[in-house]
């Protein structure tokens, strides 16, 4: 099968190709990225000389490249990672998110059209479905849970779901949706909760927690959701739409201080901020359908997955101080100096 890949320069993108070309070495992947911040090309060093790899820099809301890309390869299956990812980059810039999420998937849904691919799978998010509160731990979310979005971000990807539904009943096409909880592992961009405290802890610098730090997310490893997906598009029936979670909720707090103590840091570089605008409660995914449906549980317990997180982050300091020394610093003043 050749997969057209968008996004693989970025964190899930990424593990996706990597254990793509190893489990399914009959496969072939072009990647197609603009390289915006949060791609990085050193994620994709260690398949740059697989045979069955091939890179394409383009923006998926480029229609005539993107057009001349699947003319080009004329994929089987497109999965499509490529987004404007963070929260809190959409509060303060929200036109990228529509360009990119929103327009930017209109654009791969028309070549899929055109060139007949077989199957489109859009990699959504929980954060679709709003949130939850915190004294209801019996609710989860649901396929059948109402669209019901806070963010700029949340609000765009919905926006790009909702246009796989109408393209599937539409034009009759072959899609697939996932919404995933919150992942990390290796190759995380640390703009993110989990690699931000991370690296500052291994710098001893503090530890920013938005608000008290009682926000639950349910958090997956990284791999895990890739499988998820591979299961989705071989073996997904066309027009449903898939939860991937594995019931691991966690108050950030309880993150933070798990990741301090697994490096042996004091717990006094935790300093409390502003709450981010609108922050969504809790996530809980209900992954009920993709476990009777493919047989799909997850693999890693979190704290083995946090521990391979931090091996891989202590063994990887060059990927991470490039990343560092670039728009990141700006980013991260304006972000977090005065909060
Ligand atoms: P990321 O920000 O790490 O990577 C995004 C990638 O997309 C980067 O390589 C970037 O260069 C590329 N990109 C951005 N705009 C583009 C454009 N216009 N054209 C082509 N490429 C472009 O994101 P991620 O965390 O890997 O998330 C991947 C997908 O998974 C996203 O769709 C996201 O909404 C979804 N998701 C993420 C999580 C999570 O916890 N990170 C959870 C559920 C779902
Ligand atoms: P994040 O990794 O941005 O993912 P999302 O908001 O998409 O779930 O944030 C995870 C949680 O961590 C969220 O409740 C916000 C919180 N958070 C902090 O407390 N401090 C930080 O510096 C960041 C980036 C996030």
């Amino acid at each position: 099968m050749k997969l057209l890949v968008t996004g693989g320069a970025g964190f899930i993108g990424g593990n996706f190709i990597h254990d793509t070309l190893e489990h399914y070495p009959e496969d072939t992947i072009i990647c197609v990225d603009k390289l915006t911040y949060a791609g990085n090309m050193e994620t994709l060093a260690p398949v740059m000389d697989n045979e069955n790899f091939i890179f394409e820099k383009a923006d998926i809301a480029d229609a005539p490249a993107i057009r001349k890309i699947f003319e080009k390869h004329r994929p089987d299956c497109v999965i499509n990672f490529a987004a404007e990812s963070h929260v809190d980059r959409s509060i303060d810039n929200p036109g990228v998110f529509l360009t990119t999420n929103i327009l930017g998937t209109q654009v791969l849904l028309d070549a899929s059209r055109e060139y007949d691919v077989k199957r489109y799978h859009q990699v959504s998010t929980d954060e679709v479905y709003g949130d939850l509160p915190l004294d209801r731990p019996d609710l989860l979310f649901t396929e059948e849970t109402p669209i019901h979005t806070s963010s700029p971000y949340s609000a765009s990807k919905a926006g790009a779901d909702l246009l796989c539904q109408a393209y599937a009943r539409t034009f009759k096409m072959p899609i697939t949706i996932s919404r995933c909880s919150n992942c990390y592992g290796p190759y995380h961009f640390p703009e993110k909760l989990i690699p931000l405290m991370l690296i500052n802890a291994m710098q001893d610098k503090s530890l920013p927690v938005y608000g008290k730090g009682e926000n639950v997310r349910d958090w997956l490893f990284v791999i895990d959701h890739c499988r998820a997906i591979n299961l989705i598009v071989r073996k997904g029936t066309p027009g449903e739409v898939y939860n991937i979670g594995g019931h691991n909720e966690r108050t950030n707090i309880d993150v933070v201080k798990t990741i301090l103590h697994q490096l042996g840091k004091p717990e006094s570089l935790i300093s409390y901020v502003t709450d981010r605008p609108g922050h969504d409660m809790r996530y809980g995914i209900d992954p009920t359908k993709i476990n009777n449906e493919l047989g799909w549980l997850p693999e890693t317990k979190f704290e083995d997955g946090l521990s391979l997180t931090i091996e891989w982050y202590k063994n990887n300091k060059t990927w991470w101080q490039n990343v560092l020394d670039g728009e990141y610093q700006k980013y991260y003043e304006k972000m977090y100096t005065q909060r």
